[in-house]
């Protein structure tokens, strides 16, 4: 018996939405500039932020998440970089304007800010 299978394959439509939600718009690694920027940011994570946020921001702990769309503290680069160099009072997010250089902060929250662009674009 001969049996004419067609397959049609589904291909998933890839919308890519805009980082919106992300909040604001992060430097994307397109430039030497930007990847050097990332780059810088993403040592300051490993050494800094990593033990408690874990790799990708992945945390389970939903306040501690960096690489979903939900902000507790905002989620504008400004926003960002003030709970970095403040904390947040009363939780174990200390403040690290005394360890890090405002560079370093600024990398690292550019970094963060990443971690949710590229979460929604996989
Ligand atoms: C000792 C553990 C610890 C370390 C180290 C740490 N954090 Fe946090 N972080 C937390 C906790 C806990 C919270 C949640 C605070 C709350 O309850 O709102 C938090 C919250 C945040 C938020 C706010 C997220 C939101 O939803 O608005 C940002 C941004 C953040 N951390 C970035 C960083 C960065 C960048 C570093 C490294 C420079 C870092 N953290 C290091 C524990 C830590």
């Amino acid at each position: 018996m001969k049996l004419t299978k067609s397959f049609i394959l589904a291909i998933p439509l890839l919308v890519l939405l805009p980082a919106v939600s992300c909040g604001g718009r992060a430097q994307d690694a397109g430039t030497d500039a930007n990847s050097a920027l990332l780059e810088k940011g993403s040592r300051v994570y490993r050494v800094h932020c990593r033990p408690c946020h874990l790799p990708e921001g992945n945390a389970p702990v939903l306040r501690m998440r960096l690489n979903d769309t939900q902000w507790n503290h905002g989620g504008s680069p400004e926003e960002i970089k003030k709970t970095i160099s403040e904390g947040v009072n009363g939780t174990q997010m200390l403040s690290f304007k005394y360890k890090l250089s405002p560079e370093e902060v600024d990398a690292v929250a550019n970094y963060v800010k990443n971690l949710c662009v590229r979460a929604q674009s996989k």
